[in-house]
């Protein structure tokens, strides 16, 4: 069964044709990030207007490098949450149109239940039930993933997201927009142990997640620095930081996986493309002697491969949208599980 997918939650507007879930005929990302970065992070109305005049193009070019044509496709499978409302209708409206015009079913697919399933595609042999650490520019979550359309979120951020922090922290340190990758490129040349930041204690649930207060020590470490004149080593900043937050995760997952008896752990969102975040995994993995399963570089950000693969196990379990569907900014995974 072949999928053509449409993602455009925030600044990349992408197009795929993935065929029964886990093999990728197309994958066409156009990114935004050089226009945002002019601006230091997303302009939603810009974002939209990029993806209206971009969706029709990635989409043909999807098409063709899949060498389709809608007679070919089976479904067409879109991201209608969450994200910037605007971005999102963009690609929502696209795909009903194309739907009604088609005739084809349409499918509406979570964005974080996309990045998930880019794992489906990294790895032909995983199937749930597994545990999952997503960590992406706006979301930080631990879920078990007991089916392909069934989750339960046991922790979360009690305030910003693994990338935003990533984010912030690149900021201050004067690196460009989105920072993540600056981060990772940064801390490999710089000392782990040059700054000693704090593990933030999180009470109430065991697994839930906190970055705001990290990402303050570092912003004040920077700001201090400046206010006495002095030098600070961006490399060791990003190496000391990037190093808090594995351990952070690390020790989450760690406890939510003993906790629950998990023996496969996946990764799955942006900042999973980080290398020390990665390393960190596969330590964690080994000592609980899990298999670990994290996606290919090309899958961790937004595309819309993912999101193929995910609309193919939605079909499969029956998820359908008509003309009616509308895009959410906001919506949790346990509320669509079939
Ligand atoms: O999943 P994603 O592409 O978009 C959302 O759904 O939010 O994640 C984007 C986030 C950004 O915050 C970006 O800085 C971060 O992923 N990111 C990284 C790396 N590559 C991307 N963070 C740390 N290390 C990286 N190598
Ligand atoms: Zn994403």
């Amino acid at each position: 069964m072949k999928i053509l997918s449409i993602e455009s939650s925030c600044d990349e507007t992408a197009a795929a044709v993935v065929e029964d879930g886990r093999k990728v005929l197309s994958n066409i990302v156009a990114s935004q990030i050089d226009e945002h970065r002019l601006y230091g992070g997303v302009v939603p109305e810009i974002a939209s207007r990029r993806h209206v005049e971009s969706i029709s193009g990635v989409t043909s070019e999807a098409m063709k490098e899949a060498s389709c044509g809608i007679e070919d496709i089976d479904a067409i499978a879109v991201t209608y949450a969450p994200g910037l409302i605007g971005a999102l209708l963009v690609g929502v409206s696209f795909a009903k149109g194309l739907s009604m015009s088609s005739g084809k079913p349409l499918i509406p697919v979570h964005h974080i239940a996309g990045h998930i399933a880019a794992n489906y595609i990294s790895h032909p042999d995983l199937e749930p039930p597994f545990l999952c650490l997503v960590i992406s520019g706006g979301h930080s979550h631990i879920v078990e993933v007991s089916g392909y359309t069934k989750y339960r979120v046991i922790g979360r951020t009690r305030d910003d997201a693994a990338g935003e922090c990533f984010d912030k922290v690149a900021r201050v340190l004067g690196f460009p927009y989105p920072g993540g990758k600056y981060i990772d490129d940064a801390a490999k040349s710089g000392s782990k142990t040059a700054y000693k930041f704090t593990n933030p204690k999180v009470s109430g649930c065991e697994y839930d997640f906190s970055f705001s207060g990290l990402k303050t020590a570092v912003i004040n470490l920077v700001h201090n620095a400046e206010q006495r004149g002095e030098e600070i080593n961006r490399c060791d900043v990003a190496a000391s930081f990037e190093k808090t937050v594995a351990d952070i995760l690390g020790e989450k997952l760690m406890a939510a996986a003993k906790a629950t008896g998990y023996k496969k752990l996946v990764v799955a969102g942006g900042v999973s493309a980080n290398t020390g975040i990665r390393s960190k995994m596969k330590k964690i993995s080994d000592a609980l002697g899990a298999e670990l399963y994290l996606p290919e570089m090309k899958y961790c950000g937004d595309n819309a491969a993912m999101i193929g693969a995910q609309g193919y196990y939605d079909f499969l379990a029956g998820r359908r949208a008509d003309g009616s569907l509308n895009a959410a900014a906001t919506l949790s995974l346990e509320d669509i599980c079939l």
